[in-house]
């Protein structure tokens, strides 16, 4: 971390987009940022308002804006389909035959969807859906990998006002049963496996598993993707290809009219307790945070071909696969496996193939393609491309510089895009034709965003001063509540300052650019992911072998951070390497391979206060192998310290 920042303070070079882009582009200077931002934070109502026009309703608002004692409503009164403004509305404006979607397998032939095929396969799994029961206000989960159901299932329950959850497919049974048992959801969608690096994930197993323990779920749709052999429980398992080939389900069904504020979905995210956090997000707010925010960030035209490599089970690809992009009447790609199959030049080729012109990945991605050298990306035709994007963590300057020249060849703007699963989109952006860039910086605030840098005793920090990052005001895309917890709600995001609390630290140079550092909570980004100590400390400590662990980052050359166990052993376990493996297997079962810690030290005690709370913080410090642990006159056994840093794992 330390080097990290280090060389984001040295960082002084500037690039800015040609004149070409900037003539073509929605906002095309920094003059014209500063006009319409200084408007939309004067009057934040008034803008969005106007912008809401963009989309179709069925019943405009009557009140823009309403804080109900610390929970915001956004268009009440106002009624609108959010599947119909991304499929209906774009097919009437004529664009029924564009391609809306092209799905890449990881290995096999592609197949693409027009807007006008899509709305159909939506329509006739929204009739699926309504012969299972499922109506307004009931909650579907949805773990599927990255294949077209997907996002028809998400468009699907958008028509009829049910409520998706998505859960990342790379999730094991455990991480699926406590998000159903969470949301109660009635109904599950699944697959009998999905694809990564050619090898079969077995989801249906899993899903299996996990319904042992989940009675809510009434009925299971599988999608056939991986043709392997799986168990189908009569009365309860039905094939998706069955339900939609029956030939009473019609290829049209009506939009429900949905209030602006009833749920529209549900996405389950880490914090600083063991317990995921159920994310909430509503119908019209969302919809317009993301429809503009993709128009502007990605100054989407017609002819673009925009491809995300992030997953659907994430808030980016909710945002920016299905409903930014689609609500725009964009071409997006989206694909199903890994960046290095079978070869690490996958989305180089990609982009090739299908003449991408806007590229949205993330920084480990960045890193790890850069480390196998530039004749990948040289060997592929990338002249398509004229816009890039990163989005999941700081990235650092080097692969900043790398992606701008071996991918943009130095043409391309890069839009650092920083925003969270809570905020639905994107707050602190370039926006491509305007912003000159810093590498390593995030830049500015979004239209109608007021962002800010705090020290601990909520005053400003100065200039250049790292503090913690809010944001000042409500945004239409922000989230409504943690379901089922609203009290977590108000104190996670609003208890420390009084103002939505992000959990990043940050600091804000001389030009008013954002530079963020990385969380200050107890959430680890490892490659990207978020995943909470305390959920793979819970997971550790359920092994039969272990008393006690601690859990914490260490900066990673690939992945950013990655995952440093301390474990104490039960009285008369053997310490070995055997059990190391045995250890991270436990954890990838039990939460999922993302969360796999890559080093565990055994230790006979942790560092703790004399009240008992484990110092973190003095770990955090030993696993990154610094020098300064701090103060540890206060710990109940200081010599401890000692003990932990000689048998460090290197
Ligand atoms: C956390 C949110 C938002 C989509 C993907 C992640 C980190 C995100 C950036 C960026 C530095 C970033 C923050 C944030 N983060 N984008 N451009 N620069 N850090 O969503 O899983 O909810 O994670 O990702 O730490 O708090 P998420």
């Amino acid at each position: 971390m330390a080097e990290f920042i280090d060389s984001i303070l040295k960082e002084h070079r500037i690039f800015y987009p040609s004149d070409e882009f900037s003539r073509k582009s929605y906002i095309k200077h920094m003059k014209e940022y500063s006009k319409i931002y200084k408007k939309s934070i004067e009057n934040p109502e008034a803008f969005w308002a106007d912008k809401a026009n963009g989309l179709e309703w069925i019943k405009k608002w009557d009140i823009v804006l309403r804080n109900d004692m610390g929970f915001f409503k956004w268009f009440e009164g106002g009624y609108l389909n959010v599947s119909y403004n991304c499929l209906d509305r774009i097919v009437k404006a004529g664009k029924k035959d564009k391609i809306a979607l092209i799905w890449e397998p990881e290995s096999g032939e592609e197949k693409t969807y027009t807007y006008g095929q899509l709305l159909k396969e939506v329509c006739k799994f929204t009739n699926v859906l309504k012969k299972f029961g499922v109506k307004r206000g009931h909650i579907v989960e949805i773990y599927l990998p990255m294949i077209p159901e997907l996002p028809i299932a998400m468009l699907a329950c958008a028509r009829i006002g049910a409520i998706h959850s998505v859960v990342f497919a790379g999730f094991s049974s455990d991480a699926l049963k406590d998000r159903i048992q969470d949301s109660k959801a009635e109904l599950l969608i699944t697959a009998d496996g999905s694809f990564r690096n050619g090898k079969i994930f077995p989801l249906k197993d899993n899903a299996d598993a996990a319904l042992k323990e989940c009675p809510t779920i009434q009925k299971v749709v599988v999608v056939k993707r991986a043709d392997n052999s799986i168990y189908m429980q009569e009365g309860r398992d039905f094939w998706w290809h069955d339900l939609m080939n029956k030939k009473n389900i019609a290829d049209f069904c009506e939009p429900e009219s949905m209030h602006a504020e009833e749920s529209l979905f549900i996405l389950y995210t880490s914090g600083t307790t063991g317990k995921p956090k159920g994310i909430l997000h509503t119908q019209a707010g969302y919809l317009l945070f993301s429809y503009l925010t993709f128009k502007w960030v990605f100054d989407i035209k017609d002819n673009d071909i925009y491809f995300c490599t992030a997953d659907i089970g994430w808030i980016t690809g909710h945002s920016y696969i299905v409903y930014g992009p689609l609500s725009n009447g964009a071409t997006v790609v989206m694909y199903e496996g890994s960046p290095t199959y079978p070869n690490p030049d996958r989305f180089w080729r990609i982009i090739e193939k299908y003449r991408v012109t806007i590229f949205y990945t993330a920084p480990t991605a960045i890193r790890a393609l850069a480390k196998e050298g530039d004749s990948w990306p040289n060997n592929c035709n990338l002249k398509s491309l004229r816009l890039l994007g990163t989005v999941g963590e700081p990235i650092n300057p080097e692969a900043w510089m790398w992606y701008y020249n071996a991918i943009g060849k130095g043409r391309c703007p890069i839009v650092d895009t920083w925003w969270q699963t809570e905020t639905g989109g994107i707050l602190i952006t370039p926006l491509p034709g305007a912003t000159p860039l810093k590498p390593g910086s995030a830049t500015k605030p979004f239209f109608g965003i007021i962002a800010d840098v705090l020290r601990e005793d909520g005053s400003k920090a100065n200039v250049n001063e790292g503090g913690y990052l809010v944001i000042r005001n409500a945004w239409p895309g922000m989230l409504r509540t943690i379901w089922n917890d609203p009290q977590r709600y108000k104190e996670a995001y609003f208890e420390k300052f009084g103002v939505y609390l992000t959990g990043d630290s940050a600091r804000i140079d001389e030009d008013g650019y954002f530079w963020i550092m990385g969380r200050v909570d107890d959430v680890i980004k490892v490659a990207g992911h978020r995943i909470g100590s305390a959920e793979v400390e819970s997971s550790l400590v359920s092994h039969k072998a272990v008393a006690e662990a601690a859990v914490v980052p260490f900066p990673h050359e690939i992945k950013g951070q990655a995952i440093y166990a301390f474990v104490v052993l039960k009285k008369g376990v053997k310490n070995n390497e055997n059990l190391k493996e045995e250890l991270r297997q436990h954890v990838a079962n039990s939460v999922g391979p993302i969360a796999k810690p890559d080093k565990i030290q055994f230790a006979d005690d942790l560092p703790k206060t004399r009240s008992g709370k484990i110092m973190r913080r003095i770990l955090k410090a030993i696993a990154e192998g610094g020098k300064d642990y701090g103060n540890i006159a206060t710990l109940a056994d200081p010599g401890i310290v000692e003990v932990l840093v000689r048998s460090r794992v290197k």
